[in-house]
């Protein structure tokens, strides 16, 4: 975005800005609002979404209601949308966003049909983006009721076999819906900025289970026409990416009061011992930042293809199995998928430009979290290491004058993904740090608290962001202003030079032990003596680029690294396997790249792969031959553009 769009953007939310700054926002939810039915935002002072058709100023969908049938064989969902519609009185029509979707017919609430067209995109339209179904509302016109089945190559979806489970003869569906993909299987108005409240009635074979990222009605399910059905409501208004479901051979185990976790029978002890936790991570969170709003707090355990660590789906946080280290270590990313249920969930981005709301405030949380839970030692090792992704993100999109290392983005005429970097998770992060350095702990954590109580169930954007954080914390204070350089933080590219960085002493000590390695001496010289995964990831991450094969065995061999079950720390060896050509290493490499799909981990080493010549090359193509068939198309989507 240049400058002056920029100032025009600006202008166009001061007025909110006020409002939210002054919290006298009629719409504003109460600091206690647990039993207070949340508002959303007024229409009119919408930030616009360039990644979605609707033209929710003249019409938006306020509720949706699902009423679909899962079908494995056609790898297809299908069945009726209803959508509640508020429209403004001159309103004609209501644009949807739709991709891939076979729409059969549009009627109003009583059955009459409406007028419905599938429109074109622009020209420079993101072809993530799909196409409107433009609907013609006669005057009056409350609710539609769209007709429609998903596509068997539905970008949110991904449809297991029974080989790709961990059980091994039920059939799995699962949905990811963030960034613009819930249009892949449901037609409505998929902007975060146009909160909506649901409910669902899923249809699935009698041996299956369905969940959703709402409250279920019916956990045992009940009769219904070619299986049973499961009912849920989500009676909060959420952003449409946050609509979410899995169906499989689903059990569940009690964690706590309020706190559970879902899997496959096979999967739920190990899930259970692994997330002991996660009852003790809400109490952290809300004695940080307040109530948990939305009732339990539930994980999924899901098969090994979902394509992220976790997803921050509301009273059901989705989450890749490969956090299931044995030993508890890799918790964290539990305690950044409830930090989620305030910023993202309550407090949200109102467009993926702003994509660093959700996922800085996100990272500083989880590390606070940590913190209150495990200690100021592993915090600072976890936040250390976020620093240090951060150099690779800056370095990964060009330096420091890179357009894309800016926290404010610009993603005109571009898939959201592309603004999907560690820059939005550290950069973010290390921002709110370097703010809480300077107004201290005590102000910043009152602050952010306010913060969420002001604008919960409300979308932010940048601006707001601002214009709260000066009337509420800064308050006019000149040199304080001018020591935090709010506007260069998130407008400007590159790490502004007052940024905080979280030392660790545990990772000093490691990197006398790198030294002596790198040095010339023997991996049995490395004292390794109660390292924590960290350590190892900060070990491992340390090593110079280049090493001799005769120093790659010895650290293979006396470590056992190619054998690691835990996933971070597997992943930091295969990066020196594929950066040193360690044949060695590949069988592991293969194994890790062909049974989970997470792209975190699979994305970096293909790409890694494709810059080691003919040896990668060739390499990446055979491993990707094999392993695509498995992946969800999040992760495929983004190898398919590495992998030629
Ligand atoms: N919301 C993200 C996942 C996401 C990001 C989905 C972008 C779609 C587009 C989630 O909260 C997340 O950040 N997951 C991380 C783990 C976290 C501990 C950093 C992941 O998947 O690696
Ligand atoms: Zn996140």
């Amino acid at each position: 975005m240049t400058r002056s769009t920029r100032l025009t953007a600006l202008a166009a939310v001061s007025a909110f800005a006020l409002l939210g700054a002054c919290a006298t926002a009629p719409t504003a939810a109460a600091p206690a609002p647990s039993t207070a039915t949340p508002a959303t935002a007024p229409a009119a002072v919408m930030a616009h979404d360039i990644h979605s058709f609707a033209r929710p100023d003249e019409a938006r969908v306020t509720h949706v209601g699902l009423d679909l049938t899962t079908d494995f064989a056609a790898k297809r969902l299908s069945g009726t949308a209803t959508l509640d519609v508020d429209a403004k009185p001159d309103a004609r029509m209501i644009v949807l966003d739709t991709k891939d979707l076979e729409i059969q017919s549009v009627t109003d609430a009583s059955g009459k049909p409406l007028q419905w067209r599938l429109g074109t995109a622009p020209q420079g339209t993101p072809e993530v983006m799909g196409v409107p179904l433009e609907v013609t509302l006669p005057a009056g016109t409350k609710r539609i009721v769209v007709r429609y089945a998903t596509s068997p190559n539905a970008a949110a979806l991904q449809w297991l076999t029974p080989a790709q489970t961990a059980g091994k003869k039920y059939p799995y569906l699962f949905s990811q819906g963030e960034a613009i993909l819930t249009r892949t299987w449901i037609p409505t108005q998929d902007s975060p900025g146009i909160r909506q409240t649901y409910d669902a009635r899923i249809v699935v074979p009698s041996e299956l289970k369905a969940v959703m990222s709402a409250e279920m009605l019916t956990p045992d399910g009940e009769p219904a026409e070619g299986g049973h059905a499961f009912r849920f409501h989500m009676d909060k208004p959420i952003a449409p990416y946050l609509i979410a479901i899995a169906v499989g051979d689903i059990a569940f185990k009690p964690l706590g009061a309020r706190t559970g976790v879902y899997t496959e029978p096979s999967m739920l002890d190990k899930s259970a011992w692994e997330l002991a936790d996660v009852e003790k991570m809400v109490e952290a969170a809300e004695s940080l930042y307040g109530p948990y709003r939305w009732g339990r707090y539930d994980l999924l355990v899901l098969p090994p293809s979902f394509p992220f660590g976790g997803m921050e789906n509301p009273r059901l946080t989705f989450a890749t199995p490969t956090i299931l280290a044995g030993d508890r270590s890799l918790v964290s990313l539990v305690a950044h998928e409830l930090a989620h249920s305030w910023s993202g969930n309550l407090v949200t981005n109102a467009t993926w430009a702003d994509f660093w709301l959700n996922e800085g405030f996100t990272t500083y949380f989880e590390n606070r979290i940590m913190e209150k839970l495990y200690g100021p030692e592993r915090a600072a090792m976890l936040a250390n290491l976020g620093w240090q992704d951060l150099q690779n993100a800056v370095a990964e999109a060009g330096g420091p004058n890179a357009p894309d290392t800016r926290l404010h983005l610009d993603l005109t005429g571009r898939d959201p993904d592309e603004g999907m970097t560690d820059i939005a998770y550290e950069k973010g992060a290390t921002f709110l740090r370097t703010i809480e350095e300077a107004v201290g702990r005590e102000r910043f954590d009152a602050w952010l608290r306010s913060y969420f109580d002001r604008h919960a169930f409300q979308p932010m954007t940048a601006e707001v962001f601002l214009a709260d954080l000066r009337a509420n914390l800064i308050k006019g204070d000149a040199a304080l202003e001018q020591k935090l350089q709010l506007d260069r933080w998130v407008y400007e590219p590159g790490i502004p030079e007052n940024a905080v960085v979280r030392q660790s002493d545990a990772f000093a000590r490691v990197d006398a032990q790198v030294q002596a390695f790198a040095a010339g001496g023997p991996a049995s010289k490395v004292n390794t003596a109660g390292w924590t995964t960290q350590e190892w990831q900060h070990f491992l991450g340390s090593l110079p680029a280049k090493m001799t094969p005769a120093q790659l065995a010895d650290l293979d061999k006396t470590f056992n690294l190619s054998n690691q079950g835990n996933s971070e720390i597997l992943f930091a060896w295969l990066k020196i396997v594929v950066n040193n050509r360690y044949q060695p290493g590949v069988p592991a490499l293969e194994k890790f790249l062909t049974s989970q799909g997470r792209r975190k981990f699979v994305l970096p080493l293909f790409t890694a792969l494709m810059k080691q010549g003919d040896w990668g090359q060739n390499l990446a193509r055979k491993i990707y031959a094999e392993a695509r068939p498995g992946y969800h198309p999040v992760t495929s989507q983004s190898v398919d553009a590495v992998v030629k």
